[in-house]
């Protein structure tokens, strides 16, 4: 059961909720009232749950979606040039939407938001 820690956004301290194998993050975070992650389509097209995200793997080579690399575009946390590749490096500085993550091992979840130096 993989362990999932949220932290930054609302949080005054890290909330740590173990997942099921697999579990959608959004799934997580729609049956613990206590994760203050924003979000409203649910489906990866509004842009809201954008969020960063650590784990031990990283760095390592990311086959990112096209559906959440243009809609991380259109929100401006990656550049236009990123609509030209699909493979970015998953590290703690990319911003990922939520909508497409799993618990998949353990992970690290920033909830901060994105500062002016983030956006492109
Ligand atoms: S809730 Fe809309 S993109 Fe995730």
């Amino acid at each position: 059961m993989p362990a999932l820690s949220f932290e930054g956004g609302a949080l005054t301290q890290p909330l740590t909720v173990v997942a099921t194998p697999d579990e959608p993050i959004l799934d997580l975070v729609r049956r613990c009232d206590d994760l203050p992650l924003s979000w409203r389509c649910g489906r990866g097209t509004c842009g809201t749950c954008a969020v960063r995200v650590r784990h031990p793997q990283q760095p390592q080579p990311l086959l990112m979606s096209r559906k959440e690399r243009n809609v991380l575009v259109r929100h401006r946390y990656l550049p236009q040039s990123a609509l030209q590749r699909d493979t970015f490096i998953d590290s703690p500085a990319l911003w990922r939407l939520a909508c497409y993550l799993t618990a998949n091992q353990p992970l690290v979840i920033s909830l901060d938001p994105p500062s002016s130096e983030d956006v492109s």
